[in-house]
């Protein structure tokens, strides 16, 4: 090396510029988010802002606008947020008395039938449907079963058809045995049924869900708990869009529905409540 040739020392740069962080009025995210999915949070509006901490974060937004302005510009930020905030606790055969009252129905009939579970999470419900009519020898060629979710990741979970034992735990051993195969510490539910239900990414506020076509059954099941009344009757209103006709009977969870919503007709039979488009008598 030349001697009078230096090497210049290599300039310090500081990478740790202090990020200052901004958590301090959420309420403009809730509203978006509100707006967006129906799910509200007013109950749990404490914890639910620390997650929202922790996901900017993770996310590298150093504040509650920033990450909004995300959502909003940005289809993956929200559709993370979404998979991130919703609740997809769900297991096969919940709430039985209206899926078998249902079963009855389809079984004492000859008619192609369409089936709705809007949400179906992680697909427990819809297969338990399907299951459920295999049980009451109804050939499940003439039944189309359709399910949405707002989650993408509960979609692609159902689409697996892969659950775990707590999934299970209505089941006899006899029902497993006929319909699943273990698979390491999972279990894995029978193509033969699997095959019968189509999963779709649908938010049921969006006006895409008119492309499904309509149903004759339309299952929404501890869904509308997570929105305030206005927007339970606005989802509501969108489902009664996708009934097939006067005979299309709409199931909800115990606690969805506190008020009857305008525009349906509420029936009781075999102790299970069900409801019809207003004006219309139960079939
Ligand atoms: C508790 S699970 C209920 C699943 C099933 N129906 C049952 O009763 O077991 C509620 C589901 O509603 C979905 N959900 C919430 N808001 C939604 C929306 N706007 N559109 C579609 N699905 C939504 C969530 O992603 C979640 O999977």
């Amino acid at each position: 090396m030349f001697r009078w040739f230096k090497p210049k020392k290599p300039k310090h740069v500081d990478t740790h510029v202090p990020i200052i962080e901004d958590f301090s009025d959420p309420d403009e995210l809730y509203r978006f988010f509100t707006a967006t999915t129906g799910i509200t949070f007013e109950q749990k509006k404490s914890i639910t802002t620390t997650k929202l901490i922790n996901f900017a974060r993770d996310h590298r937004f150093a504040s509650f606008t920033s990450l909004l302005s995300a959502l909003r510009n940005d289809v993956r930020v929200m559709e993370s947020l979404i998979n991130f905030l919703t609740v997809n606790e769900t297991y096969f055969f919940r709430e039985m008395a209206q899926i078998e009252f249902m079963a009855r129905q389809v079984a004492g009939s000859h008619k192609k039938m369409r089936i709705l579970c809007a949400p179906g999470s992680t697909g427990e419900e819809p297969y338990t449907v399907a299951i459920t009519l295999c049980e009451a020898g109804v050939d499940l060629n003439r039944v189309e079963i359709v399910s949405i979710d707002i989650n993408t990741k509960a979609i692609e979970h159902a689409r697996q058809g892969l659950y775990s034992r707590r999934s299970l735990h209505r089941l006899t051993d006899q029902l497993i045995s006929r319909y699943f195969t273990s698979e390491g510490e999972k279990y894995r539910l029978n193509a033969s049924i699997c095959a019968h239900v189509r999963f779709e990414a649908m938010n049921i506020f969006d006006p895409a869900m008119a492309e499904f076509g309509t149903f004759d059954y339309l299952f929404s099941r501890n869904m509308l708990i997570y929105f305030d009344q206005p927007t339970v009757f606005s989802a509501v209103e969108r489902l009664s869009r996708l009934a097939h006709d006067a005979k299309s009977l709409f199931f909800f969870g115990h606690a969805d529905i506190l008020s009857s919503p305008p525009g349906l007709s509420e029936h009781y039979a075999h102790g299970v409540k069900y409801y019809t488009l207003r004006a219309c008598e139960p079939a």
